[in-house]
Formats: structure tokens, sequence, C-alpha cells
């Protein structure tokens, strides 16, 4: 079973379109490489200029997935949208892009991001077996507020594991960092799935993660393409939103000054 897992869309419809076409793409050089499945691990709305567009598509396409926190925030009216940030300029950006988000999203929208599940499990090999099992979240299976950095620490791993109820063989995708890693520890893979529409690693290509779990074997992939990061930059420039979002695109989330990480 091969999983395509596209997470933190963030309203970038020229990058979301480029990563479909990456998959469909796929599935039409090799047959071997057909994806049986695309889910979504939230963060389909903000900071980006098609908020409405972009669940649009994830609706035509029939893609599952999960409430990031800008999704259950704006579909909730929460006073944030739970993001962090480094300091006082960055916190009014995100409060800009917060309200942004909230006036542009359509009753449609909204419904549609109030009815995304917090949490999705799946059992590739059939519910049948105990395991493997694949945990979608977007956080951590507490709250889609908490970041799982590469940084975090075996035990923080372990912990967030034997709170999802993971064994060993089994797998935990998230996202919310907007830079993909992999690690497994104590035998169950933690993998962070990255970004599809702002990207923080210093590339500015749309990432998305291939899954594939057979009985004994899981292999990971982290997919990066290439997409016209300036269509979007010139639809932020069109808007109201902080023309800063552009460059953050252009530089793919990289630190414009040591002092500017967000
Ligand atoms: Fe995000």
């Amino acid at each position: 079973m091969k999983y395509a897992l596209i997470s933190d869309i963030h309203a970038n419809l020229p990058a979301l379109d480029a990563v479909l076409a990456d998959i469909d793409a796929r599935a039409d050089i090799d047959a071997r490489a057909d994806i049986d499945a695309i889910f979504h691990l939230g963060d389909l709305v903000g900071y980006g200029p098609w908020p409405n567009e972009t669940v649009d598509r994830i609706a035509e396409r029939a893609i599952p997935g999960i409430a990031g926190n800008y999704d259950s925030t704006v579909a909730t009216d929460y006073k944030h949208c739970g993001c962090q940030y480094e300091d006082p300029h960055q916190e009014a950006l995100s409060h800009l892009s917060y309200a942004w988000t909230r006036e542009q999203v359509s009753p449609a929208t909204k419904k549609f991001l109030f009815t995304l599940p917090f949490r999705l499990d799946l059992r590739p090999l059939g519910g049948h077996l105990a395991k493997p099992s694949v945990t979608l979240l977007h956080g951590n299976q507490v709250l889609n507020t908490v970041y799982v950095y590469e940084q975090r620490t075996d035990d923080f791993l372990r912990k967030f594991g034997a709170g999802v109820g993971a064994r060993e063989g089994d797998v935990i995708c998230f996202g919310h960092t907007h830079k993909a890693w992999h690690r497994i520890v104590d035998g169950v893979h933690y993998i962070n799935t990255g970004s599809v529409g702002r990207p923080k690693d210093g590339d500015a290509r749309a990432g998305y993660v291939l899954l594939a779990v057979n009985t004994a074997v899981i292999s990971v992939e982290i997919a990066r393409v290439t997409y016209d990061v300036e269509q979007t930059a010139r639809a932020i420039h069109a808007s109201t939103l902080p023309n800063e979002f552009a460059d953050f695109l252009r530089r793919g989330g990289a630190a414009a000054t040591p002092a500017d990480q967000t």
C-alpha cells in the first residue's frame, strides 16, 4: 500500500496542483509506483491567497485528511491561529494573515474545515491484522498546535508514540513544522511530512511524502516539486496579504536575517 501524504498547503494552489500533478505522473510513468491513496495532514488555509480554491480542490479530488491548527481555529472562530511567532513583527503578520483568511473563507469552506477529524488511523494491511498502523496527526496526539521538530529527543518521541498507542513497526505521520524528516525510535517510525505550500527549510519547492507499507518493509520518500512560486507571489501582492509572505515563499522560509526566524 502506498500513500502520498500532503501537509500544510496553506492556500497555495499552484503548489498543491504541482504536487497533485507529480503524484499523478508517477502513476502514469510506472504502474508499480501507483499510489493507492492521498491524505492531507491539515493546514489547508492560512498565509496563502487561495483558501476557498484549495479546499475546493481537496474536495473535488476527494482527498481525506485531518484538521491543522489553522483549519480548526478558522472553523471555530478562535481568537488566534495557534501559530508560533518568534518576535512582535512576526506576530503582527500572523494576526493579519488570520484576519484576512477568516474574512475570505466562504461558509462552505468553513463548514468543510469544521468537519475535518483531529486524527486518522489507517491499517494498510487490513484491520483484521493488529499492525502496522499508520496514524495521521497535525501536531501531536493531544493538540494540533504542538511542534514536533526534528530536534526533539528520542525520549520526547517515545512519549509521543506511547500517547498515540504506537508499537514497534507502527508509523506516526504529522506536519505543522513545515520541515520534513523521518526517524525510527524503538521500531516506531516518526515522519514529518513537511509542507506543500509554505516550506521552512530554505528550499522553495513544494514538499510531500510517499509512504509505502508492505508486510515487512516500510519505506519513506521525501519528495520535492518545483512550482510557479512567482504566480503565488503575484497573487499575494495583488491581495491585501502582507507582501513579506511572497518573499518568504521565494526564500523557502529561510531567515532573511538571523533575527528573522519564523
Ligand atoms: Fe502549517
